[in-house]
């Protein structure tokens, strides 16, 4: 590539981290979530290094899955959006993958199409409010399925605010899941409700399997990152292409809305909204340099960005520039942009070249 601008995801990070959450989840079995192409970290490169790690896999919808099974994986892979039409779901019983059923019409058609499933998950709707059934309902679809001759059930819910420490909402969940669970509606007491934060910051009830997504790849919306033994997998970097000084009173990039206050050196680094870092990039927002920290100045343009290196006078045409990653964390880059690293991470563009460090690289 001409430019230097490029992701590298750390493969022996992401074992490391599989490692830690697996201690952390104790005798819970681990889900790794690898939708969205695993956060924007290449699910096939993660799931192959996962795979021995990990008790099963997630995706998002169908097609998500075929792809690893398509790279050979043969790890139980969870649909957790379940079946969006009746193709969609013999598609999923001849690729040997688990539905997550939330709806009537999910019943409906499993009844119509008797498909085999060596397992499936019932999600329950305990305050999230966008998939599942109803807590009171769970007797009645209990019943259903096993009139459908369905055994090997789990049941899930999600938490909507994990990460905040003494939410009502988590509580209000947490109680519904207990009701739910102690009326013996538990299917057969396999369940789960652990994301990321309920896990890592220890308040999921006792459950068979924990779903870790953002987590694996090292990020956390806990505020605690540096308290926190996860490794960030994805780095974010350019190089700085270009230098110059401006007066005092000067503007730096479109619609002139940054300006200087002093005479001032103006680095440019050949990265832009068209690959993912934001355009919603506050002034101020932390740059990564063998100097330290330098602000972000200016609007961010499509292939461009700008940051203001006046006190680093070592800094050169060249010199490599951390985007997120190591430092500053993705997390950190996230709150400059009003939004969460999640987003970040999923959003980085086709044109941006992704290495993967392989697991040998590991050197702790
Ligand atoms: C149903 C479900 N479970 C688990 C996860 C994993 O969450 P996290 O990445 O916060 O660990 C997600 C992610 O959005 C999800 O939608």
């Amino acid at each position: 590539m001409s430019r230097p601008t490029r992701v590298t995801i750390d493969l022996a990070a992401l074992r490391r981290n599989a490692s830690t959450l697996r201690l952390q989840a104790g005798s819970r079995k681990v889900m790794a979530v690898v939708k969205a192409d695993a956060y924007g970290h290449g699910a096939v490169d993660c799931a192959q290094t996962l795979s021995p790690l990990v008790d099963a896999f997630a995706v998002a919808f169908t097609e998500e899955a075929l792809t690893l099974r398509s790279a050979g994986i043969d790890t139980p892979i969870l649909v957790l959006q379940g079946p969006h039409t009746l193709e969609d779901l013999s598609v999923m019983s001849a690729a040997s993958l688990w539905p997550a059923l939330s709806s009537h019409h999910h019943l409906d058609w499993l009844s119509q199409k008797r498909c085999e499933f060596e397992q499936v998950w019932i999600k329950c709707d305990t305050g999230m409010h966008r998939l599942g059934f109803m807590p009171e309902e769970m007797p009645a679809i209990q019943a259903r399925l096993s009139q459908l001759g369905v055994t090997e059930t789990v049941l899930m819910s999600h938490f909507a605010d994990a990460e905040s420490s003494q939410s009502a909402l988590t509580a209000k969940q947490l109680d519904r899941w207990r009701a739910v669970n102690e009326a013996g509606h538990g299917h057969n007491n396999q369940g789960s409700f652990s994301n990321s934060a309920a896990t890592v910051g220890n308040i999921g009830p006792a459950e068979t399997w924990v779903r870790l997504g953002y987590s694996l790849y090292g990020g956390s919306l806990i505020d605690a990152a540096h308290l926190s033994p996860l490794k960030p997998v994805m780095q974010f970097e350019s190089r700085i292409a270009s230098i110059r000084s401006i007066a005092a009173g000067e503007s730096v990039g479109y619609g002139g809305r940054w300006v200087a206050e002093r005479p001032t050196r103006i680095a440019t680094i050949p990265v832009g909204y068209a690959d993912g870092y934001p355009r919603s990039a506050r002034n101020g927002t932390p740059l990564g340099s063998a100097s330290g920290h330098i602000p972000l100045i200016g609007t961010v343009s499509m292939d461009m960005i700008t940051a203001d290196i006046t006190d680093q006078a070592s800094l050169n045409v060249g010199d490599r520039i951390v985007l997120w990653g190591s430092n500053p964390s993705v997390d950190t880059i996230a709150r400059h942009c009003s939004t969460i690293g999640y987003e970040l991470c999923t959003r980085i563009t086709e044109r941006v070249p992704r290495q993967f460090n392989p697991i040998g690289s590991d050197v702790d």
